[in-house]
């Protein structure tokens, strides 16, 4: 019987029991007459410890080689572990040369260093936990949003016609929310970002949600604060052993840090009250807070200290800095419209949102400033025919594996990072 060794801790069987496992040898140790191995087969944190007599060869049993091992599960009179194997066979199935092998046995190596090695860095502890992590954050979206409809993002590259890469799935979820009423997607998503920043990506992972019939922010708010906490939790009930890892060995006090933000209410703030506790501020900045201007990312660090490192919604734009499908807030000169963003502890943005135009003559007359009217006749026909109040939202996958682990660059939280310049694999 092959077991998954990361389950292996959690039976407790009484009795002896025979067992086959295949995995990659994360240590190796002798004593006396006595061979201690760990093999990791990538499903849980945890490795098995393998117990081999005199008998087996040591010299081929190397740091990194993958194996087939075969014994006997005994309980094991060591306190950190349940369960050992007692070895009858070990196989190795393809050597490792320990010499060339980047990864060092019991080096604990930097991140930066990891990333030289994208075809390589999933083998090591850190990277192993990030990803089941990655993993579990991604089926807890889904059931999150459940039993809402997914949305197909259309394929690219279609019969020699120029197709393009999204940007954002958000114009086709608000396709389908002229007739589901709630809907959400959850993929991959491009920009042609030209900045090497510690939290952008030529390519990311964006959780997009649109919902119908909903008339304010505050309801929309409620939503992203539940989405951005349910997942947390379900994370952390699910797989707290490779939290821990991410929290104790790359951020200490990280733990501290995601509990403050799980029990505390985010808070909420208008971009004008943003731009006023900024200018207190101004001498910390190196760009010099104005209103109408974006915020930038030395602000968003400010705002969310300021805020005692608890989240903050920034809602009420002014209208020149947004994209043209977000609701007028009919609000005299300042002229705002309904966005909202949200601002994170170590990353800034995280989620992107707004309430959206559903009013037919104001979109048109937006659209006919903009130069757009051709293009967006579709997008005006949704408001011609049965419009509703909707609004929704966008969170950058990535940057929330950033928040709830507390690591500082985007590029260690994704498989394969692709950015400015670079698309090693
Ligand atoms: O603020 P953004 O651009 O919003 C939209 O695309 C909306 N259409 C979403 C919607 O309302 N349906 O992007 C949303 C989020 C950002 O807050 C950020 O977390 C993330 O996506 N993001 C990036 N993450 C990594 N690398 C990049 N280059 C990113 N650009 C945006
Ligand atoms: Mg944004």
């Amino acid at each position: 019987k092959t077991l998954m060794l990361g389950k292996i801790e959690g039976r407790r069987r009484r009795g002896r029991q025979r067992m086959r496992g295949l995995g990659w040898i994360r240590s190796v140790r002798s004593q006396k007459e006595v061979l201690f191995l760990h093999v990791n087969d990538g499903s849980s944190l945890e490795s098995l410890q393998v117990v081999a007599d005199s008998s087996f060869d040591s010299r081929e049993l190397a740091f990194g080689s993958s194996v087939e091992v075969q014994g006997q599960l005994v309980k094991s009179p060591s306190k950190k572990q349940n369960v050992e194997l007692k070895a009858e066979k070990i196989e190795v199935v393809g050597n490792c040369d320990a010499k060339a092998f980047p990864f060092k046995y019991k080096e604990r190596h930097p991140l930066e260093y990891l990333r030289q090695y994208p075809h390589l860095r999933c083998r090591t502890n850190i990277l192993g936990s990030i990803l089941r992590v990655r993993s579990e954050a991604t089926a807890a979206i889904h059931s999150f949003f459940k039993p809402s409809s997914k949305i197909k993002v259309p394929e690219e590259n279609f019969f020699n016609i120029p197709v393009f890469l999204t940007v954002s799935g958000q114009l086709h979820l608000e396709v389908m929310s002229g007739a589901f009423t709630q809907v959400f997607t959850f993929g991959p998503t491009f920009r042609a970002e030209n900045s090497q920043s510690r939290r952008h990506l030529a390519e990311f992972y964006m959780v997009e949600a649109e919902i119908s019939f909903l008339e304010s922010l505050q309801d929309l708010m409620q939503v992203m604060e539940s989405l951005f906490k349910t997942t947390a939790m379900t994370v952390l009930s699910n797989c707290p052993k490779d939290v821990e890892l991410c929290h104790k060995f790359i951020a200490p006090g990280q733990k501290d840090r995601l509990e403050h933000m799980l029990k505390n209410n985010f808070l909420i703030i208008s971009y004008t009250e943003a731009v006023e506790i900024l200018k207190q501020a101004s001498q910390n900045f190196t760009f010099t807070p104005e209103w109408g201007a974006d915020l930038h990312t030395e602000h968003e660090k400010y705002l969310v200290k300021h805020c005692g490192d608890i989240p903050v919604f920034v809602i009420n734009y002014p209208r020149a800095l947004k994209p043209f499908y977000m609701r007028d807030n009919e609000d005299g000169p300042q002229h705002t419209v309904a966005a909202v963003d949200l601002l994170v502890p170590g990353v800034g943005e995280l989620f992107g949102g707004s309430l959206r135009e559903e009013r037919c003559h104001f979109l048109e007359q937006r659209l006919a400033r903009l130069g757009l009217t051709e293009a967006y006749q579709w997008y005006l026909d949704l408001r011609r025919f049965g419009s509703v109040p909707h609004g929704g939202f966008g969170m950058g996958f990535e940057r929330y594996l950033q928040c709830i682990l507390g690591i500082d660059n985007i590029k260690d939280v994704i498989p394969f990072p692709r950015f400015t310049h670079s698309c090693l694999l």
